[in-house]
């Protein structure tokens, strides 16, 4: 459910409330602000940190209850010591978690002297922590069910200056819903026309254009890369355009392009069947672009934006592609398939190529490409790869503002022999190592002449165990990365 935010001024102590968030900093001395607060609580606060039963370290809480009137509990979260911002968040989504699984339906959030920057934070924060999936679970009775968390207000200083920045994180949570949803639905929900019709409806929203193009359209655009891994599955691929104009007319847009694949088997290089249902995730990409135009749409960024989605199932069959087959891309160069599990960059090859009739300014494409890429990074942090340095560093920084840092892997020109192919321009896959980097070169063959730069979002886009903050699943990764990307750009 949505959280509605607001903001408001004024002491925390008179906020009737059932529960007042109190984010403090590592061994924190009590806030002039929270006198009246902790007289409130017969002087519970001051003596939780004086006691050190609180120290307002990363991820550590305490509950206490009022004795008398004011806000009913009081929820102390820790922001540690580090760099502000990203304490906040995090103490924010560890917050949001709490809230919703104590059931008390509405809050109020305090921490002294909140920055623009912060504050978006702590909305995005305590959307990400509550956010739950339930919907295809049989709800429980009524007298047992938990009140989501469903409306809270932020304590700011100036109400009316707050207010960018509360519609600003409240787009961001709002487009990492949409994010987090759709890779959780398996793939039987969420087929590529589901992708379509999502698209379709955040289109229909904030007015843009949308287009969608099924098997026949791209069999007339000669999009043999990424046919070939749709020819096994009875549902249509799509390719998806979004186009947002916020720009000024005829100006270069980003483009923002996503893998889509909605279920991945390997097709007949199958996959082992341990943990093969994670694979309903491979859309991630997809599902982080139709967010992040969500989040861009809601905040009227002033830039032009082109998304691009390839989506498909991945699947086995007499008519699916095989190891050997040589199928021949948009662009005319011709593949060699020697793994029909690496699929995604036969998608996004075509994808990408379809690009270039935008002339865009850069192109981001987000993709669980590879496990190798886990395998390099682990679960915390982005594979980012490209072919323009100015705008990778920008990549960079746009995920550290968004709280999803990314590391550069290399793409040596020595890595470039791995995907040569004795039959056709390219090969599908390169050798045992280098996995992440050689499915980036096969990318980077199809984003020849525009600024390009590739995330790896295989180990980070969905949790495969409890992050604390937020239970095992989607993460809303890479969306405030792309976010931040095109506000960084915009005018
Ligand atoms: N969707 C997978 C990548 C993946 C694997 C993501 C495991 C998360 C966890 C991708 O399509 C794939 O299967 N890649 C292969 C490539 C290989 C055949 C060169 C892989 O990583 O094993
Ligand atoms: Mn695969
Ligand atoms: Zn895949």
């Amino acid at each position: 459910m949505s959280i509605a935010f607001d903001v408001r001024a004024g002491d925390p102590a008179r906020a009737a409330t059932p529960l007042l968030i109190v984010a403090l900093p590592s061994e924190p001395a009590l806030p002039r602000a929270l006198a009246a607060l902790d007289k409130r609580y017969d002087g519970a606060l001051s003596r939780a940190i004086r006691r050190k039963d609180f120290q307002g370290g990363k991820d550590e809480s305490l509950l206490l209850f009022a004795p008398g009137a004011g806000p009913e509990r009081v929820l102390l979260v820790g922001t540690g010591s580090g760099d502000a911002v990203k304490g906040l968040t995090r103490a924010a989504t560890l917050a949001g978690r709490k809230a919703n699984a104590l059931g008390v339906g509405s809050a109020a959030f305090w921490a002294a002297d909140l920055s623009d920057a912060a504050l978006e934070g702590v909305v995005v924060g305590l959307s990400l922590g509550a956010w739950e999936f339930k919907e295809l679970h049989t709800p429980a009775p009524a007298a047992k069910r938990k009140k989501p968390l469903s409306g809270v207000f932020v304590f700011v200083g100036d109400v009316r200056s707050a207010k960018t920045a509360l519609a600003a994180g409240v787009a961001v949570a709002e487009g990492q819903r949409i994010t987090r949803r759709l890779a959780m639905l398996p793939g039987n929900i969420c087929t590529p026309e589901y992708l379509a019709r999502t698209a379709r409806d955040i289109g229909k929203r904030h007015r843009l254009t949308v287009k969608v193009f099924g098997r026949r359209e791209m069999t007339r655009m000669k999009m043999g890369s990424f046919l070939a891994v749709a020819q096994a599955t009875t549902q249509d691929p799509k390719l998806i355009v979004i186009e947002y104009k916020g720009g000024r007319r005829g100006e270069a847009p980003v483009a923002l392009v996503g893998k889509g694949l909605c279920f991945d088997s390997g097709g007949i290089s199958i996959k082992p069947a341990a943990s093969m249902e994670l694979m309903k995730f491979d859309m991630s990409g997809a599902a982080g672009v139709l967010g992040a135009m969500e989040a861009i749409a809601r905040m009227k960024l002033r830039i032009n934006v082109v998304a691009l989605v390839g989506s498909t199932t991945n699947m086995l069959g007499g008519e699916a592609m095989k190891p050997g087959d040589v199928v021949r891309a948009s662009n005319g160069k011709t593949i060699e398939i020697q793994n029909t599990d690496a699929e995604g960059r036969l998608v996004l090859a075509d994808v990408l190529h379809y690009a270039k009739r935008y002339k865009p300014q850069a192109v981001v494409d987000a993709a669980t490409l590879t496990g190798a890429c886990v395998v390099a990074l682990g679960t915390t942090t982005v594979g980012v790869m490209g072919n323009d340095q100015a705008v990778i560093d920008e990549v960079l920084a746009a995920g550290r503002r968004g709280g999803e840092v990314g590391w550069q892997l290399p793409m040596f020109e020595e890595y470039k022999e791995l995907i040569k192919s004795d039959v056709a321009d390219m090969r599908n896959i390169g050798w045992r190592g280098a996995g992440t980097i050689t499915a980036a070169l096969f990318l980077a063959e199809f984003a020849e002449g525009m600024p390009w730069v590739h995330l790896d979002v295989a180990g980070t886009a969905y949790a495969e165990g409890d992050l604390v903050v937020m239970p095992k699943g989607p993460t809303g990764t890479p969306v405030r990365t792309f976010v931040e990307f095109v506000r960084g750009r915009a005018r």
